[in-house]
């Protein structure tokens, strides 16, 4: 079967990136990378991509006055990728609702958050400081409006009552690393379906327990 063509869009590390080209090297991955494109120069994603002779792309915002032409010039690219979804992997623009739409349901976000808590940037300290129990990653469809639409896998973890913005980010990101790739998988098997602004997935297994914080003892 034809491997889904997925198109990725970064601004900096890209250790989002490296585990999408890792999984994607998996024997029997359904899914493959065509393209990155990144709107900054000169960012760790694009050494990334090199080393893995995926062909790469700078788009640099600074050089647009409008969003609008930014977020053409985006498109043009993707489109002549052939790209089937476009991933956001920390890629740190907003775009216009016109490019949105023309994305819709096949452009996915991944953000550090158990959204809809925390969207939006500094999500590790303001989980800290919020105190909560839990605190995660979700995976989800791209809407106009910043980090919502349709989730499609989320990573939850408990926050320690030592933890540090800094423990807390490494936490996540290794759960970031492992979903990523999962919601690629059920996406690029055709088992996601979006019902009334809901992502749907086939054959899903759930885990069964619930997780406290602090556990019983
Ligand atoms: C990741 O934690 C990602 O979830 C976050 O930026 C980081 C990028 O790291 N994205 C957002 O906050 C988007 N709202 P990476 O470049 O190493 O993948």
């Amino acid at each position: 079967m034809a491997r889904l063509k997925l198109a990725v869009l970064v601004s900096g590390s890209g250790t989002n990136l490296q585990a999408l080209i890792d999984a994607c090297k998996e024997p029997g991955f359904p899914a493959e990378i065509v393209q990155v494109v990144s709107n900054r120069p000169g960012v760790t994603a694009l050494e990334r991509a090199a080393g893995a002779g995926i062909p790469t792309d700078v788009i640099n915002h600074k050089a647009f006055t409008t969003r609008v032409a930014f977020d053409a010039a985006i498109h043009a690219v993707l489109e002549a990728s052939g790209a089937d979804l476009v991933c956001l992997a920390g890629f740190m623009r907003l775009f216009t609702d016109g490019f949105v739409e023309r994305w819709r349901d096949r452009m996915i976000n991944i953000h550090p958050s158990l959204l809809p808590a925390f969207p939006g940037r500094h999500t590790h300290k303001r989980a800290l400081d919020a105190g909560v129990r839990f605190t995660g990653c979700t995976v989800h469809y791209v809407r106009p409006e910043m980090d919502t639409g349709p989730i499609i896998v989320q990573a939850a973890l408990p926050v320690h009552p030592d933890d540090t913005v800094e423990r807390l980010r490494e936490r996540v990101l290794s759960a970031e690393h492992r979903s990523y790739p999962l919601a690629v998988r059920l996406i690029a098997e055709g088992r996601v379906r979006v019902i009334d602004e809901r992502a749907v997935i086939d054959d899903a297994l759930v885990p069964g327990a619930a997780m406290l914080n602090p556990r019983e003892r």
